[in-house]
């Protein structure tokens, strides 16, 4: 009905194009092959999705670490609630991500190859948003910092990542706060930690009734580890299907050395804590 009767704008206000920037989005696709490539658009529109959606990411999952900080300072379950609601935004967002991979599988290998060397030193090892997302998540390796030496302001924002407290911290940390977790001797090993947070993990899913957020917000958190490896082997499996066991343009071994991340678990804690729990 509504479209019988369009309400055009007048020019003091918002229109779609002001509002979301599309003309300026959708020229910010500049492909390098000469002559251009036809499937280079497709190979740099889905990196640059991907890129908005790793934004995204890091906006919902900062709010969920100010939301399980506040839960933790006022003793309230009104913040785990919201923590555990955007981490559920994170999941279906991360299961896209997997699923976005089978566009990019309609460029033959033969297609990618024409344009690729134009492409190299380029390479994921430098998308700033990923490392973030992996600092983000108490994943911190310093050695990957080397990849954004070229662009100061990534160094600068992923340097202040590697050093604030991450998603993992401050979930612990509120779990300490709240008599969940015994505090730990700050001597302590890396193993006697690990132990002491699995054992909390165990006790939140030991008492439902009483921790039912807590453990909404567990388990979105495994599910969100559980898809960020499903990305990582449909990642490989499209790269062996593009370039077979080349090497990455980042310097990389390629599908060799990504295989080797498949381990990476963000929250290992919460996966021990399933094997601890007892039946009956
Ligand atoms: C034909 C398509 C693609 C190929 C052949 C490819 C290949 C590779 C290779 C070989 C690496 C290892 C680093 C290196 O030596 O360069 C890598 C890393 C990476 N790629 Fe891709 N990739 C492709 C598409 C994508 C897409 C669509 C994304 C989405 C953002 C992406 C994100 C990444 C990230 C984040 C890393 C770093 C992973 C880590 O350090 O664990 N790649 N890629």
């Amino acid at each position: 009905m509504a479209h019988d009767s369009p309400l055009i704008p007048s020019p003091d206000q918002v229109t779609y194009d002001a509002y979301l920037r599309v003309s300026d989005l959708i020229r910010l696709q500049h492909p390098l092959s000469r002559p251009e490539h036809h499937d280079e658009l497709l190979f740099i529109v889905i990196h640059q999705t991907y890129e908005l959606w790793f934004k995204l990411l890091l906006h919902e999952l900062d709010a969920v670490v100010a939301n399980l900080r506040a839960g933790a300072a006022r003793g309230a379950d009104d913040e785990v609630y919201e923590a555990a609601r955007l981490l559920r935004r994170c999941t279906e967002v991360a299961r896209v991500l997997v699923e976005q991979f089978t566009i990019l599988e309609t460029m033959l290998p033969t297609h990618f190859l024409a344009f690729r060397g134009r492409l190299r030193p380029a390479s994921g090892f430098q998308s700033e948003q990923f490392r973030e997302l992996e600092f983000l998540c108490g994943m911190k390796d310093p050695k990957m910092l080397r990849y954004h030496e070229p662009t100061p302001e990534a160094y600068a924002s992923l340097e202040r990542r590697l050093k604030e407290p991450s998603l993992k911290d401050v979930f612990f940390d509120a779990l300490k706060s709240l008599g969940i977790m015994p505090e730990v001797d700050k001597h302590a090993t890396d193993e006697t930690v690990f132990r002491a947070r699995a054992a909390a993990i165990l006790s939140i899913y030991r008492d439902e009734r009483r921790c039912r957020h807590w453990i909404d917000v567990c388990e979105r958190l495994t599910e969100f580890d559980e898809l960020i490896v499903s990305w990582r082997l449909r990642h490989i499996q499209m790269i062996e299907r593009t370039i077979g066991v080349r090497l990455g343009t980042g310097g990389s071994s390629g599908a060799s050395y990504l295989k080797m991340t498949l381990d990476k678990k963000f929250f290992p804690e919460l996966w021990e804590a399933r094997t601890l729990l007892t039946e009956g």
